[in-house]
């Protein structure tokens, strides 16, 4: 892929861009943000640290959405971040109108990219992105999972003392309290996790799996998690430019997978050059269905707000 743009460079769309960048992911990455020089000024940045990491993409920045123009990939980050005692639905209203404007400039600049949503709440978002568009639902898709599952191994890894590289964790469902991280699909170098952990456990990483996002937020109080995002989304785009065809935790535009429509929420899908190719559908038992359901059911409830 020859050119990437990420909209936003606060700290989500700035680490983002580094990490496309040193990766070399693509040949030309670009930031847009509506703040007179923030891009401008951390394409630069970013460009310069590249000598170091012998990287050759380009790194440009600018205020004008015109400069997305004929990108392959759009990633948005822009928007309102929640404060600490926020939750993530709290700032649907500030970002549906943030969000409006640059998909219909990204319609305009960029009518061929695929589009990823990163800005809060997520998976609303990506319905409402999906619906303005009108593009088939492989192009228009969310990250989420692969940030919650990246959580839910760091802390299987620190609860057993095993090695992160060998843990493969699985998460569905929204971007909130209500997710769920699959235990019976996760492993440990294949090993099923719950050979490896009781239930108390499993109590506890679900919860702090679930509030991953807030106990960081609650720790720094003036910033949202950036690093962990900034990570998950380049395992995306990493997935999609080298049409690897891994599958991760997407938000996706459901069609009557896990017995859902007309609603977007996090599911295993096949991730590649087209965006997502298709949504897998695993077998879950009657209290992961209950716990999936509960989750998109308050999807629905933010939904029904638009
Ligand atoms: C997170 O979970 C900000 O939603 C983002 O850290």
């Amino acid at each position: 892929m020859k050119k990437i743009s990420i909209v936003g460079a606060g700290r989500v769309g700035e680490t983002t861009a580094s990490i496309l960048a040193q990766d070399n992911l693509c040949q030309e990455v670009v930031l847009l943000d509506v703040r007179e020089g923030a891009a401008a000024g951390a394409a630069l940045d970013i460009q310069q640290a590249d000598t170091y990491f012998g990287s050759d993409t380009l790194v440009t920045g600018d205020t004008d959405p015109e400069i997305i123009s004929n990108s392959g990939l759009v990633i948005v980050t822009a928007g309102s971040p929640r404060k600490p005692g926020m939750s993530r639905s709290d700032v649907l209203d500030v970002n549906r109108k943030v969000i409006e404007g640059i998909v219909d400039d990204v319609m305009k600049f960029a009518p061929d990219a695929l589009l990823m949503l990163v800005s809060n709440p997520v998976d609303v978002l990506t319905w409402h992105a999906w619906k303005r568009t009108g593009w088939e639902r492989n192009r228009v898709f969310g990250q989420a999972g692969v940030l919650d599952a990246s959580r839910m191994a760091t802390f299987i890894s620190l609860e057993t003392g095993y090695s992160v590289k060998d843990i493969h964790t699985m998460v569905i469902g929204g971007h909130g309290d209500t997710m769920v991280p699959l235990f019976r699909h996760s492993t440990i170098n294949g090993i099923p996790v719950t050979e490896f952990l009781d239930s108390g456990a499993i109590q506890h990483i679900t919860e702090r799996t679930c509030n991953g996002g807030a106990e960081v937020l609650g720790l720094r109080k003036v910033s949202s998690a950036y690093h962990g995002p900034a990570a998950a989304i380049a395992t995306m785009v990493d997935a999609i430019t080298n049409n690897r065809r891994r599958i991760l935790p997407c938000i996706s535009v459901l069609d009557g997978e896990y017995q859902q429509n007309d609603v977007t929420t996090g599911v295993p899908a096949i991730l590649g050059r087209n965006g997502i190719e298709s949504v897998v559908e695993v077998h879950l038992d009657e209290s992961e269905q209950a716990a999936l359901e509960r989750s998109i059911e308050k999807i629905r409830e933010d939904l029904a707000m638009l």
